[in-house]
């Protein structure tokens, strides 16, 4: 049924001239195949900053990075991400085959290099994140530190939140990964909080302004913050 379902596309034209296509498959379950509003807010705020979100990390578009995307739906804002810095190599991660397909086809749209841009399997937790990175040949222990992490609408299921958090820590590396999140408050959001104070010695956490964010495409429900691994 998922599959059978064509979908729709939608195209975003950005002030800074790049545009991006976006099919969605609204069958696919869990929201995998539709576009959440924390990812219209954050690929805006990355095309706002066209020039490496100098502003809070230092990035060189030409620079060629590791990017992984977590729990990426229809690949949204991993797919932003990767028109910015097309010299990076970007992971765009799911565990729904019906997304990782739809990822694929978005991929094939937005004509991304196919050797940079890339879909993979990836369900939340330890051990997966430890096979991911072996299998990518990527990580501290291969010597090819991750240096960004993206995550849009991707904190709502309490009991995934220790999961989630231990997935970033075992992917990234210590004071070198910056993680990005685009995240709805909603009524597990405050939950999310509280389990970020448990990992305070772990992470770091530092909200980005709402005047940093585009003016058309933000919400004062809608955080984007940044996680940086201490
Ligand atoms: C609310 S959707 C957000 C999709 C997309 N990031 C966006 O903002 O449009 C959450 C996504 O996380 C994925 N997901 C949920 N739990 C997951 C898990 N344990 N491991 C990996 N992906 C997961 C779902 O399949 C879904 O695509």
């Amino acid at each position: 049924m998922e599959d059978n379902d064509e979908g729709f596309t939608q195209e975003f034209e950005f002030d800074n001239g790049m545009n991006l296509i976006v099919k969605q498959r609204s069958s696919i379950k869990e929201g995998g195949g539709t576009i959440w509003d924390a990812a219209y807010v954050l690929i805006h705020f990355f095309m706002k900053h066209p020039k490496g979100l100098q502003d809070f990390m230092v990035l060189e578009p030409q620079k060629s990075y590791t990017m992984v995307e977590l729990g990426s739906g229809t690949g949204i804002a991993g797919l932003a991400f990767a028109k910015l810095f097309p010299n990076s190599t970007h992971y765009l991660t799911e565990y729904s085959l019906s997304s990782l397909k739809l990822i694929d086809e978005n991929i094939d749209l937005n004509k991304l290099n196919k050797d940079l841009v890339k879909s993979c399997t990836l369900e939340w937790g330890v051990e997966q994140a430890k096979q991911l990175k072996q299998d990518l040949k990527i990580g501290k222990e291969n010597h090819k530190d991750i240096d960004i992490i993206i995550g849009s609408d991707i904190v709502y299921l309490a009991k995934q939140f220790d999961d989630l958090l231990q997935c970033i820590l075992e992917l990234g590396t210590q004071n070198h990964t910056r993680v990005i999140f685009g995240a709805t408050e909603h009524g597990n959001y405050g939950l999310f909080q509280k389990k970020l104070e448990e990992y305070q010695d772990k992470i770091k956490i530092t909200y980005v302004s709402l005047d940093y964010l585009d003016d058309q495409f933000m919400a004062e429900d809608i955080k984007v913050f940044i996680m940086d691994l201490i």
